[in-house]
């Protein structure tokens, strides 16, 4: 751990929140849980005897085709839940609604960027499901076989992704802002046959070319045989013979019927890449029963789903977000998910507000960035439309600021709308610490109370419990349903990462402090991992980006605070002895280095200096970068320096 000094700076941030807010009372009146009491009783017991909890929710909420035999099983770090049962996820998000009222109900209400909009019912997911499950199979995929999907935020990404958990095929979705470099990274990483992309996607009025960004990855990826081609923008493309092939070519031939295949409780569902403190990102593997129970019942408990409601999750698919809350959780409780595919302020600034007020949204779930970055663009835009249909807000992916939690409170949800600040991470699966609306009073910034079955601790480094308001390290005692089963290829690496950096207990990665009234405050990573608009990025994966510049001899990121973005990125770098400074270099570099990774990783500012501030052992202090970087100066402790004028080089250039 090389950043504790970030941890006392953030706890600081948060301490002075007094406010209280509590539960709306016409909210309350028709939400699951009476009380609070209720959640506390139910809560003890899915700690008290988790199998027994989880059984009951399971026989509730999931459909299964043959009953489990083992509620749980935990053996060499690997979590098997509900073994000797079969399933079938796809089952659980479609077929079984058609034998109710929600037959004709809209499952996925879409608007283009361009404007125009399609509604899906879940009688039609159901034969367009099938239709596209039927061309897998025409190409040769089974259970256990890998697909990538690489698409912008289309209704086919929600289709594909469906279809593949209809035969047990493995998806593995690669968000569309990434780079070909990282799409191939992914692809080999996780040996995917299929690839299925579209020619391009509309974002800020203009088209991004995902099909040349998909042959630029094909290139090195020799697992791929064929590459299925969703035609959005209209725009020509290539298409290599025998192994492209149009989706709408394809899928007219095939029947709008395809069993959902009973698969067994521990089949692996998808593969999704993320960020570590160290080397490439990390396939983490999700299971079918587990990771739908976790989904379908946050969503039920936590976005209190009614059949009236239409909910917005404003996440691509590419992020667990969407895996878990725009396809998985929602679907599997019959909900009508609305969907948009570009950027929120296109073509004006009142974009999202005005879907809002069309489409009558009634819960919203969005990201702190995205509600800074609405601050700063004045209050005309919401105050111009009807936002009185939204009745649930919701927050993930980083730690909310007060100041943005109060605005979305009084000028989005007119301080009616119970607001739920839900921490998680890709590996949890599921929402695991979140008020319950309708019962938990919220505190701005706080994430409140775990979900059930969950059992967070906060620990010191050696595993004592870290008392008082000073915070440590936010951990998790014991296994859930919808916990990643492995890191996809490297069990080694999932045991080190999460189960042994504290002995024996779930190691988030983030540092967190609980108040009197045990509520949690999350405050962000501990790790070398940075939190750029909600998304992960390990600073290890952009500096081995960096130095493969041929200008680079060393490269080392560390991540400032940035008002709209949570974090922002800035790169230190040594040139190499013979490349002169020009005036296009550090251009070149950022443009180098989202190439290799995305635009994500687009530095902020790129520092030129002599030489990186190391220890001893040769370690980079990035601990003194961050420092200087977000204050401009250096004042903690260099004892362990090796080279003490590094730091008046450094010193200087910031002066520059
Ligand atoms: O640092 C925490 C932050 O996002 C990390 C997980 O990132 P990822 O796996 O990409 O998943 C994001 C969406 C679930 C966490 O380790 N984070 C997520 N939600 C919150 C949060 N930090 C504070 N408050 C949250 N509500």
């Amino acid at each position: 751990m090389s950043n504790k000094g970030s941890l006392e700076v953030s706890i600081d941030s948060v301490l002075h929140e007094n406010r209280k807010f509590h539960p709306n009372k016409e909210f309350a009146k028709n939400y699951i849980l009476k009380d609070l009491n209720v959640y506390k009783k139910l809560y003890q017991s899915s700690i008290k005897n988790p199998k027994a909890f989880w059984e009951k929710m399971a026989i509730q909420n999931i459909v299964f085709f043959k009953k489990w035999r083992t509620v749980f099983k935990w053996k060499d770090y690997k979590a098997e839940w509900f073994t000797g049962g079969t399933l079938n996820v796809s089952f659980n998000c479609i077929d079984r609604h058609l034998i109710t009222e929600r037959k004709n109900k809209a499952a996925l209400i879409w608007e283009g960027e361009p404007g125009e909009t399609r509604t899906i019912t879940y009688q039609q997911l159901y034969s367009e499901v099938s239709r596209c499950a039927n061309m897998l199979k025409s190409l040769g995929l089974k259970a256990g076989d890998k697909a990538a999907i690489y698409m912008p935020l289309i209704p086919e990404a929600v289709i594909a992704m469906l279809a593949c958990a209809r035969i047990g095929v493995v998806h593995t979705v690669v968000f569309g802002g990434f780079s070909s470099n990282s799409l191939r990274d992914r692809i080999q990483d996780s040996n995917c046959k299929l690839l299925i992309t579209a020619d391009g996607g509309f974002r800020k009025g203009t088209s991004v070319k995902m099909k040349d960004m998909a042959d630029e990855a094909c290139k090195e990826t020799p697992t791929i045989k064929n590459v299925v081609v969703v035609k959005r923008t209209g725009e020509k493309v290539n298409m290599k013979l025998g192994r492209d092939v149009w989706w709408h070519e394809l899928i007219v031939n095939e029947s709008n019927q395809c069993e959902a295949i009973p698969l067994p409780s521990e089949h692996p569902l998808f593969i999704l890449y993320t960020s570590g403190t160290t080397g490439k990102p990390k396939g983490l593997l999700h299971t079918t029963a587990g990771y739908l129970l976790g989904t379908t019942v946050t969503t039920k408990y936590l976005f209190d789903i009614k059949d009236t409601d239409i909910y917005w999750c404003t996440a691509d698919v590419g992020w667990i977000t969407g895996h878990s809350y725009v396809v998985y959780g929602l679907l599997s409780n019959g909900a009508t998910v609305f969907m948009y595919e570009g950027a929120p302020t296109y073509p004006e600034a009142d974009r999202f507000w005005k879907m809002i007020a069309a489409h009558r949204i009634t819960i919203l779930y969005t990201a702190p960035t995205a509600i800074r970055s609405f601050i700063r663009l004045g209050n005309e835009g919401p105050l111009k439309h009807d936002l009185s249909s939204l009745r649930l807000l919701g927050t993930v992916g980083e730690p909310i600021n007060p100041e943005a939690w109060i605005w979305y409170h009084e000028v989005i949800g007119k301080k009616k709308c119970p607001i739920i600040d839900t921490w998680w991470q890709t590996e949890t699966g599921a929402i695991m610490i979140s008020p319950f609306p309708g019962i938990t009073s919220t505190k701005p910034g706080s994430a409140t109370l775990p979900f059930f079955g969950v059992e967070p601790a906060i620990l010191n480094k050696d595993g004592t419990p870290a008392k008082g308001t000073k915070g440590g390290y936010l951990c998790i005692k014991k296994p859930w349903p919808h916990m990643a089963r492995t890191i996809y290829g490297d069990h080694e690496r999932f045991k080190k990462t999460y189960w042994k950096e504290i002995d024996g207990v779930y190691f988030t990665g983030d540092g967190a402090h609980q108040d009197r009234d045990g509520y949690y405050w999350i405050m962000g990573r501990v790790d070398d991992v940075i939190n750029v608009s909600g998304h992960r990025l390990g600073t290890m994966e952009i500096e081995s980006a960096a130095v493969q510049h041929p200008s680079i001899a060393e490269c080392a990121v560390v991540g400032r605070p940035d008002p709209i973005r949570g974090q922002g990125i800035v790169a230190f770098v040594t040139l190499k002895k013979s490349v002169a400074v020009n005036e296009g270099l550090k251009d070149d570099i950022s443009k180098f280095i989202t190439h290799e990774i995305g635009n994500l990783a687009r530095p902020d500012e790129i520092r030129f200096t002599e030489a990186l501030p190391k220890t001893r052992s040769g370690k980079i202090m990035r601990r003194l970068l961050r420092e200087l970087a977000t204050t401009g100066t250096i004042k903690g402790d260099t004892t362990t320096l090796e080279d003490f004028s590094v730091l008046e080089k450094l010193r200087e250039k910031d002066e520059e």
